[in-house]
């Protein structure tokens, strides 16, 4: 049981532009074809956590890309489009508890996606796993990854990957 954060950065720690804009790393080229290993991380959760600003982002790609059940977290949004139903639920409040129900419904392993929502579960202590993708390229300016925390956390190194395009993805578990 884990929670797991798989997301790409620029250099400068940043995972979109100051508007969101996600060309820097849409348009990286990928002579490969490489997924860098999503393909089989998303097998092994078992649902996402996802902040409403990413659904959004996703929504407005035109197809829907999740095998698996996406909690869009939301106080804003109030209902989901039809042909999502069955696949998207609105979740909100405490963290800890959204993520103790959807362990109780057996949920075990779960994606959080987003920079606010990855924040808020560093903050909350909730990130078990974190891999994360960088591509060579410094934006200077966009939406962090991380934010600010109470105290250090501290993880290891798991794995690093370094894929021929420049891409490196190194994953990290917490210190326990
Ligand atoms: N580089 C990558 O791999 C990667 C991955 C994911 C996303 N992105 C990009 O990142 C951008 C979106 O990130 P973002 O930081 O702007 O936003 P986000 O985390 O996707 O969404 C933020 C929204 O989620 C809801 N939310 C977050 N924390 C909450 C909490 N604790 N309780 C209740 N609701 C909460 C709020 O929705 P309400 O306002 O509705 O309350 C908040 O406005 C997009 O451009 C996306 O494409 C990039």
């Amino acid at each position: 049981m884990a929670n797991f954060v798989y997301i790409a950065t620029s250099l400068d720690g940043y995972i979109a532009g100051p508007d969101g804009e996600l060309d820097w790393l849409m348009n990286y080229p990928n002579p490969e074809k490489s997924d860098f290993g999503f393909g089989k991380f998303i097998k092994k959760i078992d649902a996402l956590i996802m902040g409403r600003k990413t659904y959004e982002k996703v929504l407005s790609f035109g197809t829907w890309p999740y095998p698996k059940p996406v909690f869009v977290l939301t106080s804003t949004l109030r209902e989901i489009p039809e042909h999502l139903e069955g696949k998207v639920e609105l979740v909100n409040g405490d963290l800890r508890s959204i993520v103790n129900d959807l362990n109780d419904r057996w949920f075990k392993n779960i994606y959080i996606d987003g920079g606010q929502t990855v924040q808020s579960f560093m903050q909350a202590d909730l990130v078990d796993e974190l891999i994360i993708a960088r591509i060579p390229i410094v934006l200077g300016g966009g939406i962090p990854l991380f934010g600010k925390l109470d105290h250090p956390q501290h993880f290891e190194l798991v794995d690093h990957e370094k894929f021929k395009n420049g891409i490196t993805k190194t994953s990290y578990r917490k210190k326990k």
